[in-house]
C-alpha cells in the first residue's frame, strides 16, 4: 500500500510539472493590498475545475483566495491577489510558501507557491519590536507621575527629523482613564489623569507613523499597568541632608526617617558603629549621642549616615536612605583670659610706654578664632593715662602725684570678644594703683631776722616757710644744722626761738643753716629728701646800756668814812673770795676738757664793767650727723632731740682775753 501511495505521489509531481502551475514568484514589498500576483493557466476539458489556497507559511492574512477564471474552451487561469489587510515587509518576512490545490474531476493537483518579497529601498520602514506583529512591550506601575514619559518611539530611518505621529486606536472611557499621547518626537506619554488603579490592565496602542507623500509605518505599544509594591520597604526620597547646631544636648532628636512598609525596623549601617547619632529601632527617630562641640568632637562636622528600614519578619525586604548631618558652629563661650583680673601699682615716676601687663586670651569655641581688645577706662574719667596695644596695657600719658587728688587708682577695664553669632564678650578687670615717690627736695628761702639783743630767751625770732613739691606739701621739719645753740627751730612749724642771751658788743651777726628733711611721700618709707637754706640774725643794740646806770648811781652816792673803810676791807676779802672761786673754776674747766662730751653745767660769768678785754666767743657745736638720720629712721626722734639740746648740752665757752 505504501508503495502504491509513493508511485501516486510521483505521479502527482510529475503532472504538476506537466501543468502550468508556478514553483515560485518575487514581489515587492511596495505592493498593497489589491495586488495581483502573476496568474498561471490550467486545462480541464470536460469539468468544472477549483483552485484553493489550502495554507499559508507562516501563516498571514496577506493573501486572498485564488480566483479561477475560464479564458478559453478547456483553459482556465488562476489568480491570487494581496489582501486588504497585507502590509509586506521584506525585513519582517521576506518569503511566504502558500499551499494551493488545483482539482479537475478527480484530477487533484497540489503544490507550494513560494512568494519572494523584495525589498524597495525607497521605503519607510518602522523597525524594531515596534513593527513586530506582537508589538512593544512597556511596563509602567500605576504610581507612575501623570504625564510622564513612558516610551520614546524611534523615527523611521536616520534622515527623519520629525514625522506625524498618531494613535490610531481607540482609547476610550471607562477603559482608558485617558488617553495616552505620543507626539512628533516619538515621545510616548501617560494619560494626564495618571494610571493609579489601573493595575493591572493593559492598554494596546496602534500607532501610525507618517512621513507625507503616503509614506507610513506603524507598530503597536502595549502598556502594561504594575500594581504599586505593597509589601515593599521604600523611603520617600533616597537621601537628605540636614543642619544642625553643636550646642544640642546628647540625645536631642535630629530627625525622624521613614519608610513605607509593614511592621518596619531601622539602623544605622554606616558608619558602624555611629560615633555621634543613634537611630530608634522602633520610631526610626535619630538622635545624637555626645556633645557635639566642634572644637572638641573631631570631624563631627559632616556626618554621612546611610540608614536602613527593614521588615521585622523578613529582613531582607529593605531599603536604604543617605542621611546627611552637618553641625552649625553656636557661639557658646566668652573668650577666656590671663590673668582674669589685673591688679597692679605702678611708681609715678613710670615712664609712657611701660608695660603693666600682657593678656593672654583664647576663644574655648575655636582656638583659632580672632579675638577683639578693647579698653575701658572708668576711673578717673577721660583719663588717658593707659592704653592697650594689641594685648599689652601700657602706661599712655606721665603719671602724677604731686597735685592734690591726682594720683588715684586707674579703674579700668579690658573687653574682649570673640567673632561669632551671637558675639561673646569677656570683661577682664584692670585696677592700676600708681604709687608716690619722694621726686623733691624740700626747700626753704634765706632770710633775715632781726633780734634786740636785750630779748628774753624763748622770742619768737621769726617764721622759716619751707616748701616741698611732692604731695602731701607740707611734709617735712625742720633741723637747725651746726651754728650756735643761741637759737632753736620748731621742728613743725619752722619758728625760730632764741634760746640764750645775745651781746651787741661781742656777735653782732649769727648764721643758722636751716635743715629740711622731709617724709611720708614715698610708698618707701625710708626715703627722705632733704634741703636747707641759711637764716641771718641781727643783733640791735639795745637802749638802756647798764654801765650808765652804774655811773649814775656813783654820782649821787656820798657814804660816810667808816663805810668807805668797811666797804675797803670787804672788798678786799671779796676779790680774794673771788679769786679762790675762779682758781676752782679753772680747774674744773681743765676737767671738762679732758671729758668733753659730759654735760657741763653753762658758766654765768658776771660781765665785769671797767675792765679792759674782750670776751671772745669759743664755740663747739655739736655736728648734726644727717647722714645717721637719713640711714637710720627709728633714730630719726632720738636724733632730733638729741640735736635740740646740744646747744645746752655740750655748751658755748666764754673766755677773758686781756
Ligand atoms: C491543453 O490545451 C492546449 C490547447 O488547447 C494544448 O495545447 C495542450 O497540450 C493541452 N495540455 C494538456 C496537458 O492537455
Ligand atoms: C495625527 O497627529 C497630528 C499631530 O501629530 C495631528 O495634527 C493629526 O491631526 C493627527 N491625525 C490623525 C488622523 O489623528
Ligand atoms: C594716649 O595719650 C594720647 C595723648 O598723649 C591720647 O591722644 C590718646 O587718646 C591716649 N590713648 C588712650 C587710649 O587713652
Amino acid at each position: 500500500m505504501a508503495l502504491l501511495r509513493l508511485l501516486v505521489l510521483l505521479f502527482a509531481l510529475l503532472i504538476s510539472v506537466l501543468h502550468s502551475l508556478p514553483w515560485s514568484i518575487d514581489i515587492s514589498e511596495s505592493q498593497g493590498p489589491g495586488t495581483i500576483l502573476p496568474p498561471f493557466s490550467f486545462n480541464c476539458s470536460s469539468y468544472m475545475p477549483t483552485l484553493e489556497l489550502l495554507s499559508v507559511r507562516p501563516p498571514t492574512s496577506f493573501f486572498n483566495n485564488p480566483s479561477l477564471h475560464r479564458l478559453d474552451k478547456g483553459i482556465y487561469v488562476g489568480k491570487v491577489t494581496l489582501s486588504s489587510s497585507a502590509r509586506l515587509d521584506a525585513l519582517a518576512v521576506n518569503r511566504y510558501e502558500l499551499q494551493l490545490q488545483y482539482k479537475c474531476g478527480n484530477f487533484v493537483l497540489a503544490g507550494p507557491l513560494s512568494v519572494h518579497v523584495q525589498q524597495d529601498p525607497d521605503r519607510i520602514r518602522c523597525a524594531g519590536p515596534f513593527a513586530s506583529p506582537a508589538g512593544e512591550f512597556i511596563y509602567v506601575p500605576e504610581t507612575v507621575t501623570p504625564g510622564a514619559l513612558l516610551y520614546t518611539l524611534l523615527l523611521p530611518g536616520p534622515g527623519v527629523q520629525r514625522a506625524q505621529m498618531n494613535i490610531t486606536s481607540a482609547q476610550d472611557p471607562p477603559y482608558f482613564p485617558g488617553p495616552f499621547s505620543i507626539d512628533e518626537q516619538g515621545l510616548l506619554r501617560a494619560p494626564s489623569q495618571g494610571l493609579k488603579g489601573q493595575a493591572p490592565k493593559t492598554f494596546q496602542l496602534q500607532i501610525l507613523v507618517s512621513l507625507g507623500k503616503g509614506q507610513s509605518c506603524k507598530g503597536m505599544l502595549t502598556v502594561k499597568v504594575l500594581p504599586a509594591p505593597s509589601s515593599q520597604v521604600s523611603f520617600r526620597q533616597k537621601a537628605q541632608s540636614i543642619t544642625i547646631p553643636e550646642d544640642l544636648v546628647p540625645g536631642s532628636k535630629v530627625i525622624q526617617v521613614e519608610a513605607r512598609g509593614f511592621n518596619l525596623l531601622y539602623e544605622i549601617f554606616s558608619p558602624w558603629p555611629s560615633p555621634f547619632y543613634s537611630i530608634g529601632q522602633a520610631d526610626g527617630i535619630v538622635r545624637t549621642t555626645v556633645p557635639l562641640d566642634l572644637a572638641r568632637a573631631q570631624g563631627a562636622g559632616v556626618t554621612k549616615l546611610q540608614v536602613r528600614a527593614f521588615e521585622k519578619l523578613r529582613p531582607w525586604a529593605s531599603a536604604e536612605f543617605d542621611l546627611t548631618v552637618n553641625v552649625r558652629a553656636v557661639n557658646q563661650w566668652p573668650p577666656r583670659c590671663l590673668p582674669a583680673l589685673l591688679v597692679t601699682q605702678i611708681p609715678e615716676t613710670a615712664p609712657v610706654g611701660t608695660v603693666l601687663s600682657t593678656l593672654t586670651c583664647v576663644d574655648p569655641d575655636s582656638a583659632s578664632a580672632p579675638l577683639n581688645y578693647q579698653l575701658q577706662l572708668h576711673n578717673p574719667p577721660d583719663s588717658a593715662s593707659l592704653r592697650l596695644r594689641d594685648r599689652v596695657l601700657e602706661v599712655n600719658t606721665t603719671l602724677d602725684c604731686d597735685t592734690p587728688g591726682a594720683c588715684s587708682q586707674q579703674a579700668a577695664s579690658i573687653l574682649v570678644s570673640d567673632d561669632g553669632q551671637p558675639q561673646m564678650t569677656t570683661e577682664v578687670p584692670v585696677l592700676v594703683m600708681v604709687t608716690p615717690v619722694n621726686e623733691f627736695s624740700p626747700a626753704c628761702v634765706p632770710r633775715t631776722f632781726r633780734v634786740r639783743e636785750d630779748a628774753g630767751p624763748h622770742t619768737l625770732l621769726g617764721s622759716i616757710v619751707g616748701t616741698d613739691m611732692d604731695y602731701p606739701h607740707n611734709s617735712f621739719e625742720y633741723y637747725i644744722s651746726g651754728g650756735p645753740s643761741t637759737f632753736a627751730v620748731d621742728r613743725l612749724s619752722g619758728e625760730l626761738h632764741l634760746q640764750g642771751p645775745l651781746d651787741y658788743e661781742q656777735q653782732r651777726l649769727y648764721r643758722v643753716t636751716i635743715l629740711l628733711i622731709d617724709h611720708s611721700q614715698d610708698c618707701d618709707l625710708n626715703h627722705h629728701r632733704s634741703g636747707s637754706c641759711t637764716i641771718t640774725i641781727e643783733v640791735e643794740v639795745s637802749s638802756t646800756m647798764t654801765p650808765l646806770i652804774v655811773t649814775d648811781v656813783e654820782a649821787f652816792w656820798k657814804p660816810e668814812p667808816w663805810f668807805v673803810a668797811v666797804l675797803t676791807a670787804t672788798g678786799a676779802v671779796l676779790l680774794l673770795a673771788l679769786g679762790w672761786l675762779l682758781s676752782r673754776i679753772l680747774r674744773g674747766f681743765a676737767q671738762s676738757l679732758q671729758t668733753p662730751n659730759k654735760p657741763a653745767r653753762a658758766l654765768l660769768l658776771s660781765n665785769i664793767q671797767g675792765n679792759e678785754g674782750s670776751i671772745e666767743r669759743l664755740m663747739e657745736a655739736p655736728r648734726m650727723e644727717m647722714s645717721q638720720q637719713h640711714s637710720d629712721g627709728r633714730a630719726h626722734d632720738v636724733q632730733s632731740a638729741t640735736s635740740l639740746r646740744a646747744p645746752y648740752g655740750t655748751g658755748g665757752y666764754f673766755s677773758l682775753k686781756k
